[in-house]
């Protein structure tokens, strides 16, 4: 039933040409709204742009707009339907994502961005046993940074949401059943070693209540492909840690199961980031494997491919007007063609060669 649904939704999207007049165009974030909606930042070379230019600009592509689409036709009374961003390197699935995230936050949909689920599985500085289930493992580094962004980005949701169990802490300290949700969060925070829980305990409510229908929920997971394959992460006996004995993962697995409403799950497939697997991979079988893909099918892929001519053009010319490509043939046909042969039209190669120019 759910994908008949969604055969009727695509073929909808194909009708509504009118959107298409904006593709190619910028459309300008203010730095303000940058704090809040990507508190954890953004990505390295899109952050270094904006300091440049002093703004924030995204350029409306096609994958983005069919998102939005798919966005604002969702019945909230269905399961959450899982988008999968994937697309070879440097065509712009993160950018794509932010794109999303902007959008929802404008609608006050709770946002719950996981911008890179790679760092959680490697390179961890404290590991330590979990408390609440011993074969698992805590990350109070990683798990009181994200509760700090996710407070940022979420801040007035947080006296409003009601947790609807009691947390037991220690012997002295617990958030009583009714107290607002933001107490849980300021527990992670000020006591890292409750961190890890605090963000279990936070999924579980925002999962449980936005099928309620008190809030519209974005899960939003850059790198989703990190949930499933191998950890660089080892116990003292030096054997191999699993990503599901991993506290953080085990929840975040949870909140890309398509078992709750009042919500949307758009998550990217990305090589950049993952250590196992080959480099030109980009398709979401090669990247999630056999079962990251079984666990999260069914779900809408979404391409994000290179510019097409008009994004290739548009983006050229925003460069020109803001001084990033400054070469004196740039202007020309001759210089454009040569920009085009040399990135392919691949945004991320082309915003590098504009760069060194
Ligand atoms: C919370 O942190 C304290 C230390 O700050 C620790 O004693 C307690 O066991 C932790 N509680 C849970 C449920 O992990």
């Amino acid at each position: 039933v759910m994908l008949k649904g969604v055969t009727r939704l695509i073929s909808r999207v194909h009708k509504a040409k009118h959107r298409e007049q904006h593709e190619g165009q910028h459309y300008n974030i203010s730095l303000q709204e940058l704090k809040t909606v990507f508190p954890h930042g953004l990505p390295p070379r899109f952050a270094m742009q904006v300091k440049t230019f002093n703004e924030a600009c995204l350029m409306v592509r096609k994958p983005a707009l069919e998102l939005l689409h798919y966005l604002k036709n969702t019945n909230f009374a269905h399961p959450a339907v899982r988008y999968v961003l994937y697309g070879e390197k440097g065509t712009g699935k993160t950018l794509s994502l932010c794109h999303i995230l902007h959008f929802c936050a404008k609608q006050n949909w709770l946002i719950l961005h996981i911008p890179d689920a790679h760092i959680w599985v490697k390179n961890c500085r404290d590991l330590l046993q979990s408390n609440y289930n011993k074969q698992r493992f805590d990350q109070p580094l990683e798990a009181s940074t994200w509760l700090k962004n996710f407070k940022t980005a979420n801040e007035h949701f947080l006296s409003q949401i009601k947790v609807q169990e009691k947390y037991v802490w220690n012997k002295r300290e617990s958030t009583e059943k009714g107290r607002p949700l933001g107490e849980v969060v300021e527990q992670g925070i000020m006591r890292v070693r409750n961190a890890t829980d605090a963000v279990g305990i936070v999924l579980k409510e925002l999962k449980r209540q936005s099928s309620l229908g008190i809030f519209h929920l974005l899960v939003a997971v850059d790198g989703v492909n990190a949930l499933w394959g191998r950890t660089t992460l080892k116990r003292e006996d030096k054997s191999p840690i699993a990503p599901e004995e991993l506290a953080l993962i085990h929840n975040l697995r949870k909140m890309v199961k398509n078992d709750w409403q009042g919500g949307a799950i758009v998550l990217t497939v990305s090589q950049t980031g993952s250590l196992f697997k080959p480099r030109n991979a980009y398709l979401p079988q090669e990247l999630l494997g056999k079962e990251g893909f079984d666990a999260l099918d069914p779900f809408i892929p979404i391409l994000v491919s290179n510019y097409n001519p008009k994004e290739f053009e548009s983006c050229i010319q925003y460069y020109l007007e803001n001084n990033w490509l400054q070469h004196e043939k740039a202007h020309t046909e001759e210089g454009k063609k040569e920009l085009l042969f040399l990135s392919n039209r691949n945004p991320g190669q082309l915003e590098r060669l504009c760069a060194y120019l």
